[in-house]
């Protein structure tokens, strides 16, 4: 949607095709934190009115080490700070102005195929209320995640992949109630990771680390508010307002990078292209990147004839992707409980969290990437 967008702006067309419907894509939770770049990127599209009045700026964030927070001071380290704003108010403000800004989507597309991305005329097609459907263009931007059409229209020959899987999820709750603090936290306890987040001044988002195999129908909402607050440690769990669930879910956690981001006249972007682990929220950020890239890209070749851009966009995501790789496999390495970690493993965490805590080098590390990294 934002390629879309970024597309038109520029006078060059692009239809938006969608497997779900509406209500799907908005209902779907995810991580709720943009970058500068992702908030300017809203705002060159017109489209951070909303952003603006009900996203909540955060200059900073708390990291805790055995229940004993401090604040890492985006702010003063950087300039630049994030804004806490949900991936799927993002998405409801795209698809809302979207008739306005005349970007055209495609909701319900089923049987999505790529035909001829290897050729000057590719094509695809797709099947909406029973009818086919095909167009013909100059190029597919697959933006369709790691199981999508796109990455499996790519001959596996072609593609690279390079992953790392971890060994446990992230129990997620939403509820309707205050945040514990007008920041985030993120927990490294001997019992495992967990993250005080929210979505807005009424509503929270919390995680507790826990085993892949754990069942929802073992946590009830009393015992996750209980290992939640064990975790936070004992200040931030007084100021934690327990209340009913009205989400719970449990996701894996999983870094991957496919290389090249293009085949033929085939682009992956985000999903499409690399996983993170959602500590640090890299995710939609990333993807907002890649395609901010991509529209530069493809709206030279429009403008100018030339092939510069295209053939160069896939080392230029690839080399901020890996950065963000890199930042969001750190952050998941320094805050989780690994299985078999002995006390030599446990020591190096609460060390170097010791040294973040009295380090400003340590902590401007930290807080460049979570604002940001540029765009080269
Ligand atoms: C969230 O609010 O869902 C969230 C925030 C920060 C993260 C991950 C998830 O690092």
């Amino acid at each position: 949607m934002l390629l879309a967008y970024l597309l038109r702006q520029a006078g060059v067309e692009a239809v938006v095709l969608e497997r779900r419907d509406r209500a799907y894509v908005e209902s779907r939770v995810r991580a709720g934190v943009l970058e500068q770049i992702a908030v300017d990127l809203m705002a060159r599209l017109g489209l951070d009115g909303r952003m603006r009045r009900e996203g909540l700026m955060h200059a900073g964030t708390k990291l805790a080490s055995d229940g004993e927070v401090f604040r890492i001071d985006f702010q003063a380290l950087t300039g630049s700070s994030v804004m806490v704003y949900g991936q799927q108010e993002v998405m409801a403000d795209l698809f809302d102005a979207a008739d306005a800004h005349g970007v055209r989507v495609v909701f319900d597309a089923e049987d999505v195929r790529l035909n001829g991305i290897d050729t000057a005329r590719p094509s695809v097609t797709w099947r909406k209320d029973g009818v086919e459907q095909r167009l013909d263009c100059d190029f597919i931007a697959g933006c369709d995640g790691a199981h999508g059409a796109s990455r499996a229209a790519i001959p596996p020959d072609a593609l690279k992949t390079f992953e790392r899987v971890y060994p446990f999820g992230w129990l997620g709750v939403l509820a309707e109630v205050p945040p514990c603090d007008h920041e985030l936290i993120y927990s490294n306890h001997a019992r495992g990771f967990a993250l005080a987040s929210m979505r807005s001044l009424t509503r929270s988002r919390y995680y507790v680390q826990c085993a892949l195999d754990e069942r929802l129908e073992d946590w009830p909402d009393e015992r996750f508010w209980d290992e939640l607050c064990l975790r936070l440690g004992p200040e931030a769990a007084a100021r934690v307002t327990r209340g009913p669930s009205f989400e719970k879910s449990i996701a894996p956690l999983r870094s991957a990078v496919s290389e090249p981001m293009r085949h033929g006249a085939l682009f992956l972007a985000g999903d499409a292209a690399h996983i993170v682990p959602p500590t640090g929220a890299k995710g939609l950020n990333l993807a907002a990147s890649d395609v901010i890239m991509l529209s530069e890209a493809l709206v030279e070749f429009y403008a100018s004839n030339s092939r510069a851009g295209i053939d160069g966009y896939s080392a230029r995501a690839l080399a901020r992707v890996w950065k963000a790789e890199r930042f969001s496999w750190w952050f998941t390495s320094l805050t989780h409980r690994f299985p078999g970690m002995d006390g030599f493993d446990r020591g190096m965490q609460v060390a170097e969290l010791a040294y973040i805590r009295q380090s400003r080098a340590a902590q401007t590390m930290l807080a460049e990437n979570y604002v940001g990294l540029p765009l080269e």
